[in-house]
């Protein structure tokens, strides 16, 4: 099914600026079917092609929420005959609107018609076509006070001043059944009262009967209300009683030769949303106090494993506890991260910050090397991040423990350089480690078993990550060394 603006510019020949207005018109005239208990349509002219001459082309179509609709048919896209529609066809030419009974053949039965031009920059582009079921017995109070509002309304369509140009401020928006509405007349005075705005100036302390009175004399101040006036355009103000209540005033200006002649305000009661609001904020703070808590305690099982190195006697089995304490310790970086924005998602290159320190912290002391980090991989799935700051704790180690075994310090020349690139490749995540030392040798395979470290970045990278690992040794032509290159899909982790 084609789109408003697919219509309005194929086959009413609109323009962009034209769609615009009428794109706004729609976003809020479900309000206006409610205030008129009746079907819209909007209409325009069909531009001249085969067979289309005094055609008239449907671009949307709303119903009420309050009444039982009079049109069962979709008529988004259908063309009609101009002769058919006399009142549109009049209100087009005119640009006055043009009301009356009509049988129009998508109804079948006589209807109240309004037909209201839609004017754009000084043009008629468009009707406003309202279809008015039938009335039960004289209307009621409330009934004429919606009607009132509604004809206001219509007057600012055709003056072009209504949707507003500011709708991004804050326009009608979408109502919802269950809006209350208050009426303003232009000295400030409740007018009229819904009776479900009533309720919710009850639950904002407000107990006084309202008609006749003036918000601020009913002890209501809003400055939404004093801008909607001085600047003749809609404003949002939620007031809040305690933590349980949450209203939200919408005033809208009512326009009569472009001053404001009364003001129609919304009101919204949100307490549910924003209580709910507030359940999902208080869920987020305690994702993150676990992420804090694993990190604690991944950092109290780094201590413990720190201790035990310090107090064993064998260099292997020290070494060993080292190592996994620093194994832990990359992990608590990812958590550490996390606890300061929780989510799916966390942003790689600030672990890649922590894991650097983390590395010169342990072994940067051996030798005289420089860790350079180049790119950036942005924001990545937690599922990714952590085997890969693991992996890159690893290969970092490595570069920084082997590569320059001849190197000692105080040696000034050469200087070890660690390189660290990141990138994304298409729906890839690379990473390289790359170091000037001595390169692993010529029998070097990944897959011979080997220590604990190689074997466990194997094993991420591979199983974990779906990803390819390619370690390879540079010749002395391109700056000898090792080059590791790791590179992980990213789409599979959605
Ligand atoms: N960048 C490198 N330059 C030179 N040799 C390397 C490099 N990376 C790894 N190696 C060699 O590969 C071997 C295996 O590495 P691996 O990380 O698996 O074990 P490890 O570092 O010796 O011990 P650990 O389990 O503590 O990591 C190393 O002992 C080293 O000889
Ligand atoms: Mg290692």
């Amino acid at each position: 099914m084609a789109t408003l603006a697919e219509l309005a510019a194929a086959r009413a020949g609109l323009d962009e600026a034209t769609i615009d207005h009428l794109l706004r018109l729609t976003a809020s005239w479900s309000l206006l079917a409610d205030l008129a208990f009746s079907d819209l349509v909007l209409m325009a002219p069909e531009i001249v092609g085969a067979g289309a001459e005094g055609q008239l082309v449907v671009l949307g179509q709303v119903r009420p929420n309050n009444r039982a609709t009079v049109i069962t048919a979709d008529l988004v896209g259908t063309a009609h005959r101009a002769d058919d529609w006399p009142l549109v066809r009049r209100a087009l030419a005119d640009g006055e609107r043009v009301t009356g009974y009509a049988s129009p053949e998508v109804i079948g039965e006589p209807t109240l018609v309004w037909a209201v031009p839609v004017r754009v920059s000084g043009t008629v582009v468009a009707a406003l076509v309202r279809l008015q079921g039938p009335m039960r017995g004289p209307s009621s109070l409330y009934e004429q006070a919606y009607l009132s509002i509604f004809v206001r309304l219509c007057d600012m369509v055709a003056a072009s001043t209504f949707p507003f140009r500011e709708d991004d401020v804050a326009g009608p928006g979408l109502p919802r059944v269950g809006d209350g509405i208050i009426l303003l007349d232009g000295a400030g005075r409740v007018d009229f009262a819904t009776p479900n705005a009533v309720n919710a100036l009850h639950r904002v302390g407000v107990s006084a009967s309202v008609e006749g009175r003036t918000l601020p004399e009913l002890g209501l101040h809003l400055r939404a209300l004093e801008r909607a006036r001085a600047f003749a355009m809609p404003t949002l103000e939620e007031l809040d009683r305690g933590i349980d209540v949450a209203i939200v005033f919408h005033c809208v200006p009512l326009l009569e030769a472009e001053r404001p002649s009364a003001v129609m305000v919304l009101v919204r009661d949100v307490s549910d949303l924003r209580r709910l609001n507030r359940v999902v904020l208080s869920k987020e703070a305690a994702v993150r106090e676990v992420h804090h808590r694993v990190k604690n305690n991944l950092q109290t099982i780094s201590s413990l494993l720190r201790l035990q190195a310090r107090r064993s006697a064998e260099r292997e089995t020290r070494t060993a506890l080292l190592e996994a304490e620093r194994r832990v310790r990359s992990i608590a970086v990812v958590h550490e991260v996390l606890s300061r924005e929780p989510g799916e998602d966390v942003s790689f290159d600030e672990i890649v910050r922590s894991l650097v320190l983390l590395v010169e912290d342990t072994v940067l002391a051996l030798h005289p090397v420089e860790i350079v980090v180049s790119g950036e991989l942005g924001v990545l799935a937690t599922d990714v991040a952590t085997p890969l700051a693991v992996v890159l704790a690893e290969l970092l180690t490595n570069a920084v423990e082997h590569a320059f075994v001849d190197f000692t310090v105080g040696d000034p020349d050469p200087v070890g350089v660690v390189t660290l690139r990141l990138a994304r490749d298409g729906e890839h995540a690379v990473a390289e480690v790359r170091d000037n030392g001595v390169g692993v040798g010529a029998d070097f395979s990944l897959d011979a078993p080997t220590s604990l470290g190689l074997s466990i970045v194997r094993d991420l990278v591979r199983t974990q990550l779906r990803g390819r690992i390619d370690v390879t040794t540079m010749g002395p032509q391109s700056g000898g060394g090792t080059l590791v290159r790791v590179e992980v899909p990213l789409v599979a982790w959605r």
